[in-house]
């Protein structure tokens, strides 16, 4: 990677003219964005050889496991007015339990490949997970326990949802199935803000489900969105206010992503808080979570110590660098799998069908049902850890040199001196650390260090784009 790029004068320019930008987080999606995963046979047989190597090799190897779900109800806009995540419109529940039925399939397809793994935890998302049956949450961990005979003790199963699709009979069917957490969107509390969203969620929604939760142990986790249409800093806190009320230990407190043809982004652009508004919001609601106790674990997620009902659960960001193995199964659902003791090129990034015909075609002629992936070299794979860690607000240098055998800071030295001589980091000799508003603008600190990169995939792919232009143009000329 040509490094001469992140001279100080590159940084100090590039950080002076995005700080006042908007931010765009697209850390689920790992890296690169899935724009450069173009790779339409993903090996499955090579990653499935590497997964039985290193688990030979290092023991028993943790996996975390994601289902999806295509489907959400129908709202007025669409997609909630501002979902830019791949979803279709419920069709019934005939309709959902088909899908599920391939979810199954497509799970049996790992099964051979996964024996010997231990389930570190399992996330139940979408779309929207709720919208099954009691029954089908007992089939799901029957289904985990199938693919994985052992699951952590510390495991966190967690089923996401929306809170008017829970009823006590769902809560209950979650719980003695062995899940053991729900994850609630709610996105705002304020009803009138809500109802942006087209949602018919009232706050004895949110009320009713948090209680049923509690009482069947569930640990439970709560979705905010800031930066939303007509917020303030003082509706915002109100918001918080109200779950710290209700003891809620987990918060996710998201800004929002503004793009596509959503309806926020078409016609409520103009009531969106400016970029500097968000980053009070950011502070105020940080100031807010820290001083009622709670712990900020990464520029989303804040979460107060003592749930009595508590797993290690950490979404979207990572501190481990041994290995990573995330299986994705459903519609839309992303696997990253990789580890630095593997050769450059045998990590992989890749999703499943956004299609659902495509999905169910695949699964039916037993073929894997991936749309399209990412091949990492080994820098990518650094890179790809490395921005987890910027988003849990901690880089372990230690850990960097025993899995990469190099120093992270020389590595990207002028960005994090950068970083430090304007207050958004603190390097110590075993660990970088963001700080003030440095969780706030992680995910533009990510697109700072991966600038170089990008690059040269943007000419790699215009290089392809040519060299698949250029056959038929010469066939069309008879040469
Ligand atoms: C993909 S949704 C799925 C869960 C469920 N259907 C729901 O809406 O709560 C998971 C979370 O992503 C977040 N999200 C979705 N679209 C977003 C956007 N444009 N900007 C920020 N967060 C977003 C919301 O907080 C939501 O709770
Ligand atoms: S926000 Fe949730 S419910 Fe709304 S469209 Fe997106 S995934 Fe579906």
């Amino acid at each position: 990677m040509p490094a001469t790029v992140l001279s100080p004068d590159f940084v100090n320019n590039y950080l002076d003219s995005h700080l006042g930008e908007r931010q765009v987080n697209k850390i689920q999606h790992g890296f690169p964005s899935p724009r450069f995963w173009n790779e339409t046979s993903v090996p499955l047989d090579e990653i499935a050889e590497d997964r039985i190597r290193l688990r030979e090799a290092h023991g028993t190897s943790p996996v975390f496991l994601y289902v999806g779900v295509p489907y959400c109800i129908q709202t007025d806009p669409g997609k909630c007015g501002y979902c830019l995540f791949p979803v279709e419109e419920f069709q019934g529940n005939a309709a959902l339990e088909t899908y599920y039925g391939y979810v199954e399939r497509e799970a049996e397809m790992y099964r051979e490949q996964m024996q010997g793994s231990v389930l570190a935890g399992a996330y139940f998302g979408g779309g929207t997970s709720n919208l099954y049956k009691g029954p089908v949450y007992h089939r799901l961990m029957d289904m985990v326990r199938r693919l994985f005979p052992e699951i952590s003790e510390q495991a966190d199963l967690t089923l996401e949802g929306i809170p008017q699709l829970f009823s006590r009979e769902k809560m209950q069917a979650i719980s003695d199935s062995g899940m053991n957490r729900i994850s609630m969107g709610v996105q705002q509390v304020n009803e009138r803000l809500n109802s942006f969203s087209g949602r018919k969620q009232t706050t004895k929604h949110v009320i009713q489900s948090l209680e049923w939760a509690r009482e069947l142990g569930l640990s439970a986790n709560v979705d905010l969105i800031f930066g939303w249409p007509q917020q303030t800093v003082d509706t915002m806190l109100e918001d918080l206010e109200t779950l710290v009320s209700w003891d809620v230990y987990d918060i996710t407190h998201y800004e929002l992503n503004v793009g596509g043809p959503t309806d926020f982004a078409l016609n409520r652009f103009h009531e969106l808080p400016s970029t500097l508004a968000n980053l009070e919001m950011y502070r105020a609601g940080r100031d807010f979570l820290l001083d009622r106790g709670y712990q900020q674990l990464s520029t989303y997620n804040f979460r107060r110590p003592g749930d009595p009902a508590a797993h290690d659960f950490r979404e979207g960001y990572t501190t481990r660098f041994d290995h990573l193995d995330t299986l994705g199964l459903g519609y839309a659902a992303i696997t990253f799998f990789g580890n630095p003791a593997l050769a450059s090129g045998r990590s992989w990034s890749f999703i499943n069908q956004r299609n659902l015909a495509q999905y169910k075609a695949a699964v039916d002629n037993g073929r894997f049902p991936v749309e399209r992936g990412y091949r990492h070299t080994a820098e990518d794979w650094l890179m790809m850890l490395l921005f987890r860690s910027l988003i849990s607000t901690e880089i372990d240098r230690t850990q960097y040199a025993a899995a990469f055998g190099l120093d992270i800071y020389d590595k990207f030295a002028t960005v994090w001196d950068a970083l430090a001589e304007r207050g958004y980091a603190r390097i110590t000799p075993e660990r970088i650390t963001l700080t003030g508003d440095g969780p706030f603008y992680a995910p533009m600190f990510s697109a700072l260090i991966a600038e170089d990169r990008y690059r040269e995939l943007r000419e790699e792919a215009a290089r392809r784009k040519k060299e698949s232009v250029r056959p038929a143009a010469a066939s069309r000329s008879g040469q």
